[in-house]
């Protein structure tokens, strides 16, 4: 049953940001909080989904240059993508907003103006790097150099991927910028800090409340030992966002206005509504605020967000949720495995309800990852949607329209099953509530058994063979349908799209859980209709295959794994075919290959380019053991211009795929010969 009294429940997302496409890692997080909501609302609470698109900081500033177009036209754009991406995974917002909005602005400046007049803010020089060409600061990951340790190249500002050396990026060897190359110089500059440590009592407190789970309860205890760093919340110019009031020049890091984009998305919903803002944000309220979020982003959420509101006087959270990460088939999603899978490319091979279905059986309350396996993936799917639910209904909907006009029984044949079927619901509920929809799952699926049990006791088949027993067929496939009403109920979160389409069959209004104690008897239902089809293996292949990218991935002397650099899904801008042409791509041949002493990713190659010799640094050792390498054939950037290297000039690059995971040197067909052109 419902419970007695109604909550006013606010739920978010975390805000995606607006510089690359949706994909199936992001959409745990939004089908999590889907269902939830969709529950919530199921049980007659008022509840309300907002979410935005995060669209601000450097990332999304450069990829708008990088397409040509500016940051409005590039966050536009996005903005309408995420939204029918979302749309037709069935995830409905009450509102899907932007953080490049003036409601926004508003409460950034509103928020950061009483953290400065209750002397949360402090301010002092620092010094950092900065692009003397692009005439930037740049952050970490925008600088690459040799490791200081192990002479790695090609490797982050903070860390080194090959030794596991931390370190700032001013200790980086020949460093540069990844914006323009250049070599960074080191800048002073006024900033703006966020005092967290004037909080940490008020954050001890609030976890008591029981906001957040007790893993990232001890996460939290862990930072507050190693001691509340202040944070620094401005960025110069040039920076998208929004300029720090009585401060020109300065704005606001992302990730400050990122987490305000909430309240925004919420204004932006009231004034549309009516509905009252301060009802759900003031200091006292007793609304409820959830949060959904990665762990990946938990700093922010429960150390900075609580910290900044009660700063500003507004409520606290009532609940910060955090999920884990997707992996496919076990591990990293990858785009030469095809497994970096966007929700665009999942869409045009398979329904959405296959995934939100899978997501559930694989969703707690924890924080471990998720794997999304795709012979597991298509099993589930097969047999707990089409073998177990489906079934109940199509075996029982035939005889009922054929036999009885469409008519169901005007008694229950067996009221003490469907008694059962109502009283599951009490925990199913709760294992919704309590965001274990493994469980409800569970659930639900043994009740489809018992269901389908019955039948097969029953034998409406049989029966209908016999004479004089039409009164019993009607009642056993109207006890069927009945049994199947309550599961359709119970998966309508989980389910909406299926959940409309039996709402029309059984011919009754949207499906509420106050509806469980009253079964359909007497009733006239619609034809049946065929409601899911098996998945087959080969809309997966076919999807995975959409999916691969073809991602070379060498660098000067070494082959690295390409990282993003600017956005979680980086595409390369357009170029022309002169562009294209003016890299002398050719044939060589492996002659010579050894390892590196002091380079534990690199090996040392000779190359022939049909009676040309050239001597190569590739970063592919972890893949391939050098005495592999000799007599291969493979391709080569012949006109790159050389690099001087702690161990030697390297004169080109090899051609590989790689993903993070892997490294796969390209090679010709056979039959091409050391020096050839590829075009
Ligand atoms: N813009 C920030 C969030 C700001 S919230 C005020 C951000 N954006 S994101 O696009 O990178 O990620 C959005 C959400 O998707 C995050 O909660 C993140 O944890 C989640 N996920 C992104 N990739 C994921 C997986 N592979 N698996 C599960 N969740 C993932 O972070
Ligand atoms: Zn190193």
């Amino acid at each position: 049953m419902s419970d007695s009294t109604t909550r006013r429940i606010l739920v978010t997302s975390a805000l995606p940001y607006a510089n690359g496409p949706i994909h199936i890692g992001h959409l745990v997080e939004y089908i999590q909080t889907d269902i939830w909501v969709r529950f919530q609302k199921l049980r007659g609470h008022e509840c309300y989904y907002l979410c935005a698109d995060d669209a601000h900081g450097t990332p999304i500033m450069l990829r708008a240059e990088q397409d040509g177009l500016t940051p409005e036209q590039l966050i536009e754009r996005v903005w309408h993508e995420h939204r029918t991406d979302f749309a037709d995974f069935l995830i409905e917002f009450d509102n899907y907003y932007s953080t490049h909005s003036p409601e926004n602005r508003h409460y950034a400046e509103l928020i950061y103006r009483r953290l400065n007049e209750a002397g949360h803010i402090s301010r002092r020089v620092i010094t950092q790097a900065y692009d003397p060409e692009k005439q930037m600061f740049l952050p970490d990951r925008f600088i690459k150099g040799e490791c200081p340790r192990c002479g790695a190249p090609d490797q982050y500002g903070d860390s080194c991927e090959n030794c596991g050396a931390t370190y700032s990026p001013t200790d980086l060897k020949n460093p540069r910028s990844v914006i323009s190359g250049a070599t960074p110089i080191t800048k002073e500059s006024l900033h703006f800090f966020f005092k967290l440590g004037d909080f940490e009592t008020m954050l001890k407190q609030w976890i008591v409340s029981g906001p957040i789970q007790s893993r990232m309860a001890n996460k939290l205890d862990e930072w507050f030992s190693a001691g509340l760093q202040e944070w620094d919340i401005s960025r110069d110019a040039p920076y998208w966002g929004f300029e720090i009031p009585d401060a020109p020049g300065k704005y606001f890091y992302v990730w400050l206005d990122a987490p305000i984009g909430y309240m925004a998305s919420f204004q932006n919903y009231c004034d549309r509504t009516g509905l009252d803002f301060n009802d759900f944000w003031k200091e006292d309220s007793t609304a409820e605020v959830h949060h959904f979020i990665g762990k990946d982003i938990a700093y922010f959420h429960i150390l900075f967000w609580p910290a900044e509101l009660t700063g500003a006087g507004f409520r606290k959270p009532t609940a910060v949720n955090c999920h884990g990460f997707l992996t496919v088939d076990g591990q990293k999603m990858s785009k030469s495995r095809g497994t970096f899978i966007k929700a665009r490319t999942y869409l045009q091979h398979l329904r959405p309800e296959y995934l939100r279905y899978y997501f559930a059986t694989k969703l707690s309350d924890g924080i471990d990852d998720l794997d999304l396996n795709f012979e597991d993936f298509m099993q589930r799917v097969n047999s707990d949607l089409v073998g177990k639910l489906v079934n109940i209904a199509s075996r029982s909907a035939g005889f009922i329209t054929r036999r009885f006009n469409g008519r169901l029984a005007d008694t229950l044949a067996e009221p003490a099953l469907y008694a059962d079927f109502v009283a599951a619901g009490d925990s199913i509920a709760q294992a919704y509530e309590g965001r274990e929809f493994g469980r409800a799952m569970r659930e639900i699926m043994a009740l489809a058994d018992r269901a389908n049990q019955y039948i097969d006791e029953k034998k409406p088949w049989v029966l209908a063979k016999q004479l004089d027993t039409a009164p019993e067929v009607q009642a056993v496939c109207g006890m069927g349908l009945n049994l199947f009403r309550v599961l359709m109920l119970y998966l309508k979160p989980v389910l909406p799209g299926v959940a409309v389409e039996v709402e029309h069959f059984l011919q009754i209004p949207p499906l509420r859980w106050n509806d469980l104690p009253k079964p359909l008897l007497g009733h006239a239902i619609a034809e049946f209709k065929p409601l899911m089809q098996r998945i087959e293996q080969a809309q997966i292949a076919a999807m995975i295959e959409d999916s691969k990218e073809n991602y070379p991935t060498t660098d000067g002397a070494a082959v690295s794994a390409p990282r993003p650099l600017l956005a979680d899904d980086p595409i390369a801008p357009t170029i022309t075919i002169e562009e294209f042409a003016k890299i002398d791509l050719r044939v060589a041949r492996i002659v010579t290959a050894e390892a590196v002493t002091g380079a534990d990713k690199l090996v040392r190659l000779e190359l022939d380019l049909g009676g040309e010799t050239r001597q190569v640094f590739a970063g592919i050792k972890s893949a391939y053991a050098p005495e592999d390498l000799q007599g291969r054939l493979t391709v080569v950037a012949a006109n790159l211009a050389p690099r001087k290297m702690r161990f030697g000039l390297s004169e080109g690059m090899i051609l590989a795929a790689g993903d993070g995971n892997g490294i796969y040197l390209l090679a010709p067909d056979s039959g091409a010969e050391p020096g050839m052109r590829v075009k």
